[in-house]
């Protein structure tokens, strides 16, 4: 079954039917990045505008390098030198970078709702890299192309999720996604970041919230752990200790999953306060497996939302029409495509 997008603003929205068709569009490009050359052509004349309005490492380059993979130029917003620092407003400045034409636009904001916001006022797709404490789409598809590769399948999973769930995109993504398929989530970290709400927000999952981290980790096959962001560490209500002594994710507290548990981390990690070293580093994490799909992930949305959109309004050069005069859903494997 073939599915078409136009954004990618959140994934409450998605089928499961739709969810899988991301991850299984994702595969072809997760072997692109086991080849010595990776770039491709698919999106040879294709622009993609990168707007983040807010810190990013892995995110911004990771769709950068995607982007670039496919072939496509990149517009690049640099937040702190750009005029916002001089009082542009959000649509204002969205509008300018989408006057010099790009064919996407990846957007992150600090402000939940900027992306749906964005995408109200501009026709060309707009991929939502992260708004406030909403959604965090791609990232949560690659946590479950993750997941899918570690674990041989996606379904009925014992899922705890560890930390400041309340303030957490990546939380709400994973949690919308993985109660479409079955997955039993056990929300664990101190009572004021783990509100009642959040038992609410996926109708159709199974959500619980445990507040004794051994308890919350007892049979689970995945973990995530969340980075706990220090400026809301204030004593004496949770110091950084009281944090490490009651909710890190230890190698000791990690035997009580399933001897095949595997751990994720969105990151960036800080490490020794949320997740102890030796499990970061351990044969349980997958956080770098996480960077390396991302990629992936990625380039599959890129193509999916770029290329799809080549028959309503044709590219005037036919040179860069060739590589790319296919409609996405057509193409049944985008490696092979346009290399
Ligand atoms: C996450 C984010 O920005 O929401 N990071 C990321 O995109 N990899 C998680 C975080 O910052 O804690």
């Amino acid at each position: 079954m073939t599915h078409r997008f136009h954004d990618l603003l959140a994934l409450e929205s998605l089928s499961a039917d739709e969810l899988t068709f991301l991850l299984d569009q994702s595969k072809p490009f997760q072997e692109i990045q086991k080849h010595p050359l990776k770039k491709l052509a698919t999106l040879r004349g294709k622009t993609v505008a990168l707007a983040f309005f807010e810190s990013s490492t892995r995110t911004r380059i990771s769709f950068g390098t995607a982007a670039s993979r496919l072939g496509a130029d990149i517009m690049n917003l640099q937040a702190e030198a750009s005029s916002l620092k001089k009082g542009e407003s959000l649509l204002d400045t969205v509008h300018t970078l989408n006057a010099m034409k790009p064919d996407c636009l990846v957007v992150r904001h600090a402000a939940s709702g900027a992306a749906d916001f964005v995408a109200r006022h501009l026709d060309i797709p707009v991929i939502n890299a992260g708004d406030g404490t909403h959604e965090h789409p791609s990232q949560g598809l690659l946590d479950a192309l993750t997941i899918r590769d570690r674990k041989g399948k996606i379904n009925n999973w014992n899922v705890t999720i560890l930390g400041d769930i309340r303030h957490s995109r990546v939380a709400r993504s994973d949690i919308h996604l993985l109660g479409k398929f079955g997955c039993r989530l056990t929300l664990c970290g101190p009572a004021m970041w783990v509100p009642r709400e959040l038992e609410q927000i996926a109708p159709q999952a199974a959500i619980r919230r445990v507040f004794n981290v051994e308890e919350a980790l007892d049979g689970a096959d995945v973990v995530i752990v969340l980075r706990v962001q220090t400026e809301r560490l204030h004593e004496p209500a949770l110091s950084a200790s009281d944090y490490v002594l009651l909710y890190q994710l230890n190698g000791e507290r990690l035997r009580r999953a399933n001897r095949d548990a595997i751990v994720l981390h969105p990151g960036p990690m800080n490490r020794g306060i949320e997740i102890s070293p030796e499990v970061a580093d351990g044969p349980q994490s997958c956080v770098l497996e996480q960077v390396t799909n991302g990629i992936a992930v990625r380039m599959a949305l890129l193509f999916l939302l770029c290329a799809g959109h080549d028959e309503e309004g044709a590219h005037p050069s036919s040179e860069a029409q060739q590589p790319v005069n296919r409609r996405a859903a057509d193409v049944k494997d985008p490696s092979h495509a346009s290399r």
